[in-house]
């Protein structure tokens, strides 16, 4: 794969971040795919700019790099969140001394188990997804991680999840959200996760950029559609603040006001 550097920019030297650093990189044209590859999965071969940021950054739990790895041998591996990116959104919830997560698309359960360690001994993360078969591959990690307490795994759509959480008073509670599961629901996703969300919460969107395509959506792609309105919708919400980032493929982050 090719890709295209089109920004780079150091990112937060703060004692409270420590070394994180951002390199955003953009696909040219790329051919059609669901899933975004315009990451690194902490490998950045191709390109020695984003190996030089992971070289000089990553501080990965053990357990989560054996979960890497293991992921790495799935066929879907292409799903999982960027290293990097999932490094900084835990530095994100410690930053804002998250509790309270909710995980929205947990594949093998990379981010979840990144969230759940960056989270206090009585935090918990709610992982949503509609297949715990690849959440099984992760459960083992988060095991001995010693942090599978902190992970609350529901296994139905998501959106009935968001609901559930709603419906039992836990609106304006949560510290942080990410929304990385199917695109055409991510506006469902966003809505609900604004209500249980506390002021100065963080919902971060993950694929905003997704691999390009939102520069040319194409009327019979609902996905890239989908990303383009909601990305539209975000930028005039007066609910927020927000900021696009370059990271991964595309990290919106939005702050309740
Ligand atoms: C991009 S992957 C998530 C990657 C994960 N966040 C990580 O850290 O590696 C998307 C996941 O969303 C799940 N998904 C798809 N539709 C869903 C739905 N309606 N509700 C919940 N999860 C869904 C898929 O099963 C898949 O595991
Ligand atoms: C990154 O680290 C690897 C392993 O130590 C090394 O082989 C490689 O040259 C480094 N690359 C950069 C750009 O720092």
């Amino acid at each position: 794969m090719t890709f295209r550097n089109i920004s780079k920019e150091a990112l937060v030297g703060s004692i409270t971040l420590g070394l994180v650093f951002v390199v955003g990189y953009l696909f040219g044209k790329k051919k059609s795919s669901r899933m975004s590859i315009s990451k690194s999965h902490c490998g950045g071969k191709d390109n020695p700019l984003m190996q030089y940021v992971l070289n000089h950054s990553m501080r990965e739990h053990p357990v989560l790099k054996n979960l890497r790895l293991r992921t790495m041998e799935d066929p879907w591996h292409i799903a999982m969140v960027a290293c990097e990116q999932s490094q900084f959104m835990a530095n994100l919830a410690k930053l804002i001394k998250a509790k309270k997560a909710i995980e929205i698309g947990v594949y093998t359960g990379y981010n979840t188990l990144n969230m759940a360690l960056a989270l206090p001994d009585d935090g918990v993360v709610v992982a949503c997804d509609i297949s715990e078969d690849y959440a099984n591959i992760g459960k083992p990690f988060w095991k001995e991680a010693g942090v599978e307490q902190k992970i609350d795994l529901r296994i139905q759509p998501a959106s009935k999840t968001l609901d559930d959480l709603l419906s039992d008073g836990q609106a304006e509670t949560f510290d942080f959200v990410f929304i990385d599961a199917d695109k055409v629901s991510y506006d469902i996703y966003f809505e609900k996760s604004l209500k249980l969300l506390r002021k100065g919460g963080i919902i971060a969107i993950d694929n905003v950029l997704w691999g390009g395509k939102v520069l040319n959506p194409s009327h019979d792609d609902a996905d890239t559609l989908a990303i383009d309105k909601l990305n539209k919708k975000l930028h005039r919400d007066a609910r927020i603040s927000l900021s696009m980032l370059t990271v991964g493929d595309g990290l919106t982050l939005a702050i309740k006001l």
